[in-house]
């Protein structure tokens, strides 16, 4: 069987995870210098956030070059020392890929903005004259972020090339060609125009440039994004004609096909569509290896939801003879213990979540400090710093806040100097050193499970058996062996199925299994 099939991958948020240089921001020696401690929780795999250098509008995601580091991280250097020490701790490193947009720092762009309408430099990207007079966006889309997605390009400055001179020295935008260029996420992340080859050839370099120093595989972020039907009138499947186009299924088999000429690597799409059977095209033979499902993390904490998302997950990739790849939760959503309640219900309810999560057939993405159950941060407004999500108040920075590793340290051991977003005084408690000898922690649940997910036979089976639960409880076994996992998400206490306690999230309540709890029975 495949390592990746059943793999748990670990997101390292590069910002907040360790920070070796005193800038307050993580970076590749910081994570090198906790291999340790990765190997002691037990994952097989690691996702680094975006490497490359980039201008940092989206953290990484807006990127100026896929072929280098950002000094913020550190060098190729220290990305090949990760790797060599990852896999002298037996954990295999991947990265993330943002092959839907660049930054509009990125050189293309810039030679984009300086050529004329129907320029070559342009066709890399989704340039269109604008409606009404060139004053209104091609069309209506919006973007993810919120807002427009267009961006009218800015007025052409002298040196811009010959056919925009003349407007520019009029001083007046009259005549000129301002088009309009596409950005599904900010105005900063113009997309790609992947009807262009030299896109597709650029994609190709860019993943034997990583293969060859010895990465195991790639995060494909928007997995989804990339084609687009814009010059069609019809929608897509879910009449959303930015996401899901047939056409990036092509994109994908020429990810696999580069791929399958190094042994062992693994592509993960990051795969945001609405039906089992939309998110199972990705995994088809010929595409990825795997997808990350992020349906389980916008369910609530309800049996009857739950239980339905894990069916219909299963039986379309099944379909297609893939594994499934469950995620509770990354660096976009609120985390697990705050969007199950917060408080001590909250936790409860995350540390039932990650059995239940553990329990499943497939592999499993996990987002660092989940397994420390840390909470999401409320920031006062002068310390946030998403600035390109438009559509909450308060951004995505209340799960980026950087993980705590020492109790007494300043900033907890993530930096020596300032960290980029501030650590509250409560992630103390949290921290790693904190939680390695307590039995009864959050860290200590997620260890002793995923050394059980490794060694014992139960988490062999594929596929899955659904047992008969008492109203607002599941339970389940892996096909074929003696393992069960049950969750209560009810308000009353209910008894166990058969078979012996081997891990349990919460204390048992006199032989019952209490609210918000979780346990394996063997
Ligand atoms: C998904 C990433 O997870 C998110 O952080 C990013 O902002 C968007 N893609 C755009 O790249």
């Amino acid at each position: 069987m495949h390592w990746w099939r059943d793999a748990v991958f670990y997101e390292v948020y590069m910002p907040s995870f360790t920070d070796s240089d005193g800038d307050g921001v993580g970076d590749l020696h910081g994570v090198r210098s906790r291999l340790g401690y990765l190997e002691l929780l037990g994952v097989d795999a690691l996702w680094l956030s975006p490497i490359y250098p980039s201008p940092m509008v989206d953290h990484g995601y807006d990127v100026t070059d896929h072929r280098a580091v950002d000094p913020t991280w550190g060098d190729l250097d220290a990305l090949e020392a990760l790797v060599a020490d990852a896999h002298a701790h037996g954990i295999r490193v991947t990265v993330d890929l943002v092959p839907n947009h660049t930054s509009d720092h990125h050189p293309w762009f810039r030679a984009a903005l300086g050529s004329p309408p129907g320029s070559p430099e342009r066709a890399r990207y989704h340039f269109r004259p604008g409606r009404a007079d060139g004053t209104r966006p091609p069309n209506d889309w919006l973007s993810v972020f919120g807002g427009p997605a267009w961006t009218r390009e800015p007025p052409p400055t002298p040196c811009q090339g010959e056919a925009n001179r003349e407007g520019a020295e009029r001083g007046s935008d009259e005549g000129r060609d301002q088009e309009w260029y596409l950005h599904l996420f900010s105005p900063a992340q113009p997309d790609l125009n992947w009807t262009n080859l030299e896109v597709w050839a650029d994609l190709e370099r860019t993943l034997r440039f990583w293969l060859d120093r010895g990465v195991d595989g790639f995060r494909i972020d928007a997995a989804h994004g990339m084609c687009k039907q814009l010059d069609s009138a019809g929608g897509s499947a879910y009449d959303d004609p930015r996401f899901d186009s047939d056409d990036v299924h092509d994109v994908h088999r020429m990810i696999r096909a580069a791929l399958d000429h190094y042994p062992d690597r693994v592509a993960i799409g990051a795969v945001g569509v609405r039906t089992g059977t939309r998110f199972a095209r990705y995994v088809r033979p010929d595409e990825l290896h795997l997808a990350v499902d992020t349906r389980l993390s916008a369910v609530r904490f309800d049996a009857d939801e739950l239980r339905a998302t894990i069916e219909d997950t299963l039986a379309a990739v099944d379909a297609v003879g893939a594994a499934a790849t469950w995620a509770l939760s990354d660096h976009d959503v609120t985390r697990p213990a705050s969007r199950y309640g917060g408080g001590v219900t909250g936790l409860a309810r995350a540390r039932a979540m990650a059995l239940v999560q553990l329990a499943l057939p497939g592999a499993v993405y996990l987002y660092n400090g989940d397994e420390l159950g840390l909470p999401d941060v409320e920031l006062p407004d002068d310390a946030r710093r998403d600035a390109v999500w438009k559509h909450a108040e308060h951004g995505r920075d209340g799960c980026r806040v950087p993980q705590p590793w020492e109790t007494d340290l300043p900033a907890f051991g993530f930096t020596t100097g300032t960290p980029w977003l501030p650590v509250p005084d409560s992630y103390a408690a949290l921290s790693a050193a904190a939680q390695l000898e307590d039995t009864g922690s959050t860290l200590s649940l997620y260890r002793r499970a995923l050394e059980l997910r490794r060694l014992h036979p139960g988490f062999t089976g594929s596929g899955l058996e659904w047992f008969g639960a008492p109203s607002g409880c599941l339970a389940f076994r892996r096909m074929g062996t003696t393992l069960v996992c049950a969750l209560n998400t009810s308000t009353e206490p209910v008894p166990l199925p058969p078979g012996d306690p081997l891990l349990v999230s919460g204390p048992l309540d006199d032989g019952l299994l209490p609210p918000d709890t979780a346990v394996w029975l063997a």
